[in-house]
Formats: C-alpha cells, sequence, structure tokens
C-alpha cells in the first residue's frame, strides 16, 4: 500500500478525492471531485491514471453523476452519463467492464437515489476486489522465480503499483511481493516518455518503499541488458486480445523485443479485468493518440545563467509535428508469461484460463 498520504483515490461520501499524479513527485495536492464532468476532465486529463484506477475513478464519477440528480432517472440521461464515462478514454478495457456492469446493476431501479447508492457501492468493491486480486496476483508472481535466489534485477515500464491500482499494483506488485518474500530487488524504471510515469511515479513508489530504483531512459534497456544481468521484465497491460497481443504503455513493444533478443523473461502483470476475448488479436486494439505538446515540450535544461533554456519547455523547433500514440501493442509470442491473480500461464492458454474465472 502507498503511504496514507498517497493514497490515489479516495471516496468520500460527498465527493471524490485524487492524487493529482500530473505535478507529482514535486507537488502533493488533492483535487476534489463534485461531479461526474470534473471526474471526466480529471480521467482524461490523467490526473488520475492506470487502468484499475481508471475504471474505480469512473465509477465514482457516474456515481457522482447520479447524486446530482433527483428523482426519476431519464433513461435516456443515464445512457448520457455512462457514454461520456466511458469515452474519457479509449484503450483499458477495465474502464469499459466498469460501465458495462454499472449498467446492469441498476436493472430495475429507477430512482437516481437509489442509482447513486448502487454506484457508490460498486465503486468501493472494486476497490477492495481490486486490492485482493492485487495481492494475489502478486504471490502467484514470485512463484515464477527461483526460490534459492537472493537477488532478482528486473526492468519495468510506466507506473503500475498503488498509484495506478487500488493499492499493491500489478508488475510493482510482483515487485512488492518479492521483496515482502525476503528478496533484494533492484528496479530499472522506463522514464516512459511523454508522461514521465516512469520517472515521476515509479521511482517515487520504490523510493516510498525503500526498493533500490534505477531511472533509465527508454532507449537503454537494450545497454542494460548487454551489461547487467537482468532477470525480468515486468509490465502491466491495458488490454488483451484473445491471442495474448498486449496493449500497454508506449515503448512496452519496444522492450519486449529487446528482452527477446536477449533471452530475459518478459512478463504481463494483468488481472482478469485486462482481458478483451472479443478481440481475436492486437489489432483491434483502440489506441489512444494524445496531443503533440506531450511529445514537444519539456522544462528541464538550465544555461548557465541559471535560466530556462527554452523558457517555456519547449525542446523542438517552434511548429515541430510530432505523434503522439500513448499505447503500442506486444506481440503475444513476445510474451513468456501472464502473471494473473488467478494464476500465470503462456498466451496460447488464455481462453482456457479465463473460462474458469
Ligand atoms: O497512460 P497511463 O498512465 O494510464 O498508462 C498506464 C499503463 O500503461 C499501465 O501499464 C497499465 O494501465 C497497467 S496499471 C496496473
Amino acid at each position: 500500500m502507498p503511504h496514507p498520504e498517497f493514497l490515489p483515490i479516495q471516496w468520500k461520501s460527498t465527493y471524490l478525492e485524487l492524487l493529482d499524479q500530473r505535478i507529482l513527485p514535486g507537488k502533493k495536492e488533492f483535487l476534489k471531485l463534485s461531479s461526474a464532468e470534473e471526474t471526466i476532465v480529471a480521467i482524461r486529463e490523467m490526473a488520475v491514471r492506470g487502468a484499475p484506477a481508471i475504471a474505480i475513478t469512473g465509477v465514482f464519477g457516474l456515481t457522482l453523476g447520479a447524486k446530482s440528480q433527483s428523482g426519476v432517472a431519464n433513461p435516456e440521461d443515464i445512457e448520457t452519463l455512462l457514454s461520456s464515462v466511458l469515452e474519457s478514454r479509449p484503450t483499458a478495457v477495465n474502464l469499459s467492464y466498469a460501465i458495462l456492469e454499472a449498467k446492469k446493476r441498476i436493472q430495475g431501479n429507477s430512482g437516481w437515489e437509489s442509482i447513486t447508492k448502487i454506484w457508490e457501492t460498486y465503486g468501493l468493491e472494486m476497490m477492495r476486489d481490486d486490492l485482493a486480486a492485487n495481492k494475489a496476483l502478486g504471490e502467484n508472481g514470485v512463484s515464477l522465480f527461483p526460490k534459492d535466489q537472493k537477488e532478482f534485477h528486473i526492468i519495468t515500464h510506466c507506473n503500475t503499483g498503488a498509484l495506478a491500482t487500488a493499492g499493491h499494483g500489478t508488475a510493482l506488485g510482483v515487485i512488492r511481493s518479492l521483496r515482502d518474500a525476503g528478496k533484494k530487488v533492484v528496479v530499472y524504471a522506463d522514464e516512459t516518455r511523454p508522461f514521465l510515469q516512469g520517472s515521476r511515479l515509479t521511482a517515487f513508489e520504490m523510493m516510498e518503499e525503500g526498493i533500490e530504483c534505477y531511472i533509465i531512459t527508454d532507449g537503454m534497456s537494450g545497454w542494460l541488458m548487454n551489461h547487467r544481468k537482468i532477470d525480468a521484465v515486468l509490465v502491466g497491460c491495458d488490454r488483451v486480445a484473445a491471442n495474448g497481443d498486449t496493449a500497454n504503455k508506449i515503448g512496452t513493444y519496444n522492450l519486449g523485443i529487446v528482452a527477446k533478443e536477449h533471452g530475459v523473461p518478459f512478463y504481463v502483470c494483468a488481472t482478469k479485468d485486462s482481458f478483451d476475448l472479443n478481440l481475436k488479436t492486437g489489432e483491434e486494439i483502440p489506441i489512444e493518440m494524445r496531443k503533440e505538446s506531450e511529445v514537444t515540450q519539456f522544462d528541464f535544461l538550465k544555461g548557465s545563467d541559471g535560466k530556462y533554456l527554452f523558457p517555456e519547455g519547449k525542446t523542438s523547433p517552434v511548429g515541430a509535428r510530432a505523434l503522439n500514440p500513448s499505447f503500442d501493442v506486444t506481440k503475444a509470442h513476445l510474451i513468456k508469461n501472464f502473471i494473473t491473480e488467478f494464476g500465470c500461464f503462456v498466451p496460447a492458454e488464455i481462453s482456457l484460463r479465463l473460462k474458469n474465472v
């Protein structure tokens, strides 16, 4: 669990409190959201991010939307509310499942008051279930690492920790569980351009936990695998197609190829809500395109006078164009195992394993 001061999502009955992940680690500020609209903006602008956290926040957004109404609910208004939250971010399938389930749970209820209660209960239930799933996933992940080895060096990408979930995390959950099992873990956190979830959030979480962590830029993993013994790559996911192709933060695919080249096991950590068996392959996964400015602006270079070299944070010529796909798809053949709360298995086993959960 993160330090109580850093809990990313807190439901406060009349409003939702979100730790603003856009400004971490520099500033620790909480957003107080009291409407569905504000919640949608917070998801879209990534004040909250990470597939499970987005889904939980989405359900509390629905709750706030329902709470602001009274009397009998018009079915069209319910549909509008559900679809506006659904559209906030497209790639992670967790949010789609949450919206479907939220719709199912209110069948036969026509009053906004009872709908509010049902969605509030569902949001709180999701938080409990996600935490339990992460802990089980973490334990299952530990079983893949040799028992007699005391120290593991692991590369991870993006942030899949307590900040991206209801607590513990998926890929970072396995790392936490290895540490809890008495192992020394050394983490190499891909910086994860352009939003810097690795350097800002993963490094922050690892330091909070006292786990040794080195930030590397996204292009350094090949060098690292050549020069140090890396035991595994652990990543999270936003949507897994039936054949095992996996959408995750942009750069994951490159990491998968480099890992394969070096014979380093590449593990995808996923809870059951990450699998989308309606999609045959990763080609069908919708990939979110984000603003070009996330790629073209960056403010870290200072001149000898101590002033920023690029006062507006621009590190590219004015008018330069950029591409910003926020996710990519790692092909199934690059993945050694999925690590889930219901066991570890190879991509070819997905359909069979999902039948029993
Ligand atoms: O754009 P983000 O920060 O929401 O992307 C997050 C990721 O890609 C994570 O790896 C994924 O959601 C899994 S989080 C347990």
